[in-house]
């Protein structure tokens, strides 16, 4: 080591200046990929750093280069995709869904009632989920949630608190997962801060921490106190945990801060014990929590009972109670969305419920209102719960006015004005204007462009609002004729557009060529079809394979095959069925179809031999659960339906398998009893 003699004036002149010399490179580096010094010459100015700092330690700048890794800032994040998806939990409320909650595993797994079902509880920490991937120990990558398969690239601010380097016995490939939080004291002294410079105050400490994460500079991140703990995992090298505990060990072994009231429980009633007293600790808590995640504490039971939809089987979030307060509402405007739906919006008082300023509140629709008997110029108690809506739950008839009248939904839609009709057995009225109405044609655009459908660069919500104002955009076909419409008339260009530029321009060009290539799924989802989400889309892509497959099937009449789709009910093949009677959307989509490539669904990866195969399962089965056995086939790339036809590539027989049996007979489908499909598909058999 190279002693470096200077007064502790001179170290603090030199460390200042260093940060801003490698903070220069790294952008030179980084962000433009111009550097101009060596490789060796910029490790010794980090070098030069380090040693300064190890000698008057109290001197570290917050925006220290030895906080950050030297990664691109460059204006905007930087995409990643998560090797293992980022997913949510679904929530509890109350004990019976708690108990719902064991019985569904029991269930699936077979366990009897005497079998012990150990959880590991851990605190619901309110803040931002984040992953980091180690390798070799070393810290080399971090991203936020995002949509939980992409995320954007934070390595840089969570390099500011993060340890980079792991202790102990660290695998070769760890991502760990966990949460970003800022504490009570330290959130309370930014807003001080904030106040005292005339900058933004944040409205809880979830905020300031999003706010502090989300930094183009880091030097900012590093001075905002971030803290978090790990919970989780996504890849792993060398598994051998055995169970959600021995996850909570691994990590401190390794270095990396995890949760203080963690517990392992072993019935419902333990359960609610410790949820009442961590509830009863909440307000001391230096960070907010927002519930409890209970995990099946077994590893082996994690993995047979796997996902539903973007959420694991095997957790929970039990969630703690709303919070509430009173406001006045001062008024109820209507809103229209994608499907014409008349939405009734409450306009508040601003009031802070547990937290957030909330100033509007959703109505639902027609018969709430009256349900509630709500009216403008109610007291009324609003609610909020996580990151639901707020919602309006009753009124203070006490305070409401003399002059007050009940509110009259109207008969007509306040954009297009044409006939608001509610059909039988709906909740909502529904704007019968359909494309006229600009509300629909808009939020139906909005909703191509999202991020679960086209996700276009550059293209957001904001775009599309000002390029249909503007006539550029009617329908979703025209946004790939944008750049022919560019180039026929360069006067016309979108870059004279106010805040675009020609580089901008091409920029968007490229992303919504990029965007020409989309996966069935997406697509799917795109089109805004009532009742399909972006799980329904994948059902269905899967199920049909490629676009010309899903697209003449949709054409003719496909109605029992879509209610064949384990997932797919009545409301949606309805649906579906509607929106294909509809002439313009099928020319819609085939002038689309034209415009793009819809890539067929790619076969799971795994040499399974059952990949899109489908799959029918009758009788009872004896080794493992109806839903479990469900769940594997679909995890191995096979779709499972409910009934037999000449599309049914095997029939799997448990006991006293009735009709569907004699159906496969009669179609020459193969069947196979539970042994014969168990071997066939650990690989030890094919046909
Ligand atoms: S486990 C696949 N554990 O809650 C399992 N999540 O509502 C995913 N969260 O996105 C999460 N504390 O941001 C887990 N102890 C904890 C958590 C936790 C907070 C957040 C996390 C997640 C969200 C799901």
């Amino acid at each position: 080591m190279i002693e470096i003699k200077l007064s502790s004036k001179q170290a603090k002149v030199e460390l200042k200046k260093l940060a801003k010399k490698i903070a220069e490179h790294d952008k030179l580096y980084h962000g433009e990929d111009e550097p101009r010094i060596s490789d060796s010459e910029y490790d010794s100015l980090r070098h030069k750093n380090e040693e300064i700092e190890a000698q008057f330690p109290h001197l570290i700048r917050a925006d220290s280069p030895s906080k950050k890794v030297g990664f691109a800032v460059s204006g905007k994040f930087s995409k990643v995709t998560h090797k293992v998806p980022m997913l949510s939990l679904a929530n509890a409320f109350s004990r019976e869904d708690i108990e719902d909650f064991y019985d569904k595993i029991r269930r699936f797994l077979g366990l009897d009632e005497q079998e012990e079902i150990v959880v590991f509880a851990e605190p619901k920490i309110d803040g931002l989920s984040f992953s980091a991937r180690y390798e070799n120990g070393v810290f080399v990558q971090g991203a936020t949630r995002g949509d939980g398969a992409v995320g954007e690239d934070i390595t840089a601010n969570l390099a500011t608190f993060l340890p980079q380097k792991l202790e102990g016995d660290f695998p070769e490939i760890l991502e760990v997962r966990g949460e970003v939080y800022m504490s009570h004291a330290d959130f309370k002294n930014l807003n001080i801060n904030q106040e005292a410079i005339g900058a933004k105050i944040f409205a809880n400490p979830r905020n300031a921490a999003a706010g502090s994460l989300r930094q183009l500079d880091s030097s900012i991140t590093a001075s905002r106190n971030l803290r978090y703990f790990v919970y989780g995992m996504g890849e792993i090298s060398d598994n051998s945990t055995k169970s959600q505990s021995n996850i909570n060990i691994y990590f401190k072994s390794l270095g990396l801060i995890t949760n203080p009231l963690v517990q392992e429980l072993r019935s419902v009633d333990q359960i609610f014990e410790y949820y009442n007293n961590l509830y009863a600790k909440r307000p001391d808590l230096e960070y907010d929590i927002d519930g409890i995640v209970y995990k099946i504490n077994r590893r082996d039971w994690q993995e047979r009972l796997g996902f539903i939809s973007r959420s694991p089987r095997w957790a929970i979030a039990h969630k703690f109670p709303a919070e509430q307060a009173k406001t006045l509402l001062e008024k109820i405007d209507i809103q229209v969305g994608r499907t014409g739906a008349l939405t009734p919006v409450a306009h508040l008082t601003p009031i802070n419920v547990g937290g957030v300023i909330v100033s509007r509140a959703t109505l639902h629709n027609e018969d709430e209102i009256r349900r509630k008997d709500i009216r403008e110029g109610d007291i009324v108690v609003v609610q909020r719960a996580g990151d639901v809506i707020p919602q309006i739950v009753a009124v203070d008839l006490a305070k409401r006015p003399v002059k007050s009248k009940e509110f009259a939904f109207p008969d007509r839609c306040p954009i297009c004005d044409s006939h608001a009709v509610r059909e039988e057995g709906e909740v909502a009225k529904r704007c019968s204007g359909g494309l006229v109405c600009r509300a629909q044609a808009v939020e139906q655009l909005k909703h191509f462009v999202s991020k679960s459908a086209f996700d276009i660069d550059g293209l957001g919500q904001k775009q599309i609002e000002t390029f249909w104002k503007d006539r550029l955009i009617a329908k979703p076909a025209d946004i790939f004729y944008l750049e022919e419409r560019d180039e026929k008339d360069p006067l016309k260009s979108l870059a004279h557009r106010e805040g675009w530029g020609k580089k901008s321009v091409d920029k968007l060009f490229q992303a919504i060529n990029e965007r020409r290539n989309i996966g069935l799924d997406r697509f799917i989802y795109a089109l805004g079809i009532r009742y399909i989400g972006s799980g329904t889309a994948k059902l269905l892509a899967r199920n049909y394979g490629s676009f010309d497959g899903w697209f003449e099937s949709m054409k003719g009449d496909d109605y029992e095959n879509l209610l064949a789709i384990d997932g797919v009910g009545g409301k949606v093949a309805d649906e579906i069925t509607r929106f294909f009677e509809e002439k313009h959307n099928v020319e819609a989509i085939k002038e689309l179809s034209g415009l793009l490539n819809i890539k067929d669904v790619e076969a799971p990866q795994s040499k399974s031999l059952i990949s899109g195969k489908t799959v029918v399962f009758t009788g009872s089965l004896a080794k493992i659960t109806r839903a479990e056995a469900k769940a594997r086939a679909e995890s191995l790339g096979a779709k499972v339906s409910g009934s037999v036809s000449a599309r049914t590539d095997y029939v799997v027989a448990g006991e006293s398998a009735g009709s569907k049996l004699k159906k496969a007979n009669e179609l020459g489908v193969t069947t196979m009893n539970e042994d014969e499909w168990l071997e066939f598909i650990s690989g030890g058999k094919n046909s």
